[in-house]
């Protein structure tokens, strides 16, 4: 892609912003390997029951199964590494004085990128929590039985650092994802369906207060007509291109 694949009113507003929000969901780390969610066939929940893995009574029905879909995917985003569409975002940090990336994804694959200033609205896999107590666990091992490790304070179940369906986002990242939303001159949502609440009410925040709102997805959403600009196609291609058209200078960085 070249300068003239961006129109000069997304180049000039992203290269005066001071203030610049990126919200980026499951479809920035597809071209890592992890699948997304909701896309037919290959999402997770084309081949499995949110109401079975991803939710607080889904846990306590059957804990095993929850942990050990849980360990599956643990396991694949460990063994996987940032694509150049998250390195772009790393990169825009450098040039823009506050630059807020919230994320649905729970992969840490731009903090492996090297983004600093990263909101987990949703939590982090590599995470987990005591299911009775709420906190979180820096050291814990696996059971080595057919079982679900344990608390070693309270003897509860351990389980993912995720939000599940029907559970409420971390308030202190929410408040401050909505307010650096209502603050932002440009605001990117990227690789994201739109569909999960609250997530994808922050571009309407940002549209609300004047921002330029830019949409990344190979596909139409359900935030497209909110948009100012969509610029279809894979976050790979696209956000390093947008990147090195705005600041040429970070290509050589
Ligand atoms: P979805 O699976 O709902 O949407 C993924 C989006 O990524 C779709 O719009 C795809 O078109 C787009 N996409 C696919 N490949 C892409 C690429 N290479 N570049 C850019 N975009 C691409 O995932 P989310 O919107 O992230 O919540 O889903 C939101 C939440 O729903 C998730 O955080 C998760 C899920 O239930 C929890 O687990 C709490």
């Amino acid at each position: 892609m070249d300068e003239s694949a961006f129109p000069s009113d997304i180049i000039e507003r992203l290269r005066q912003a001071r203030r610049v929000v990126a919200l980026t969901g499951a479809g920035i780390s597809a071209e890592s390997g992890v699948p997304t969610f909701r896309e037919a066939q290959t999402g997770l929940w084309a081949q499995y029951d949110p109401q079975e893995l991803a939710t607080p009574q889904a846990f306590r029905r059957n804990p095993k199964l929850v942990w050990d879909w849980y360990a599956w995917r643990r396991a694949l985003v460990a063994s996987v590494s940032p694509n150049p569409g998250h390195y772009a975002l790393a990169r825009i940090e450098r040039h823009v004085s506050e630059f807020t990336l919230i994320t649905q994804n729970v992969d840490s694959l731009h903090q492996k990128a090297g983004s600093r200033n990263v909101f987990e609205l949703h939590g982090n896999i590599s995470r987990v929590k005591c299911f009775e107590e709420d906190i979180v666990m820096d050291d814990w091992t696996e059971a080595e039985s057919d079982t679900v490790p344990r608390c070693p304070r309270c003897g509860g179940y351990l389980r993912p650092d995720v939000v599940w369906f029907g559970e409420m986002l971390p308030p202190d990242v929410l408040r401050r994802a909505i307010s650096a939303a209502r603050a932002a001159e440009v605001f990117l949502t990227i690789g994201t369906s739109g569909i999960v609440q609250p997530a994808a009410s922050l571009p309407l925040e940002a549209v609300e207060n004047g921002a330029l709102v830019i949409e990344i997805n190979p596909v139409q959403t359900q935030l497209s007509s909110w948009m100012d600009f969509c610029l279809r196609g894979p976050s790979g291609i696209v956000l390093p291109a947008l990147v090195s058209t705005v600041w040429p200078d970070s290509t050589r960085e």
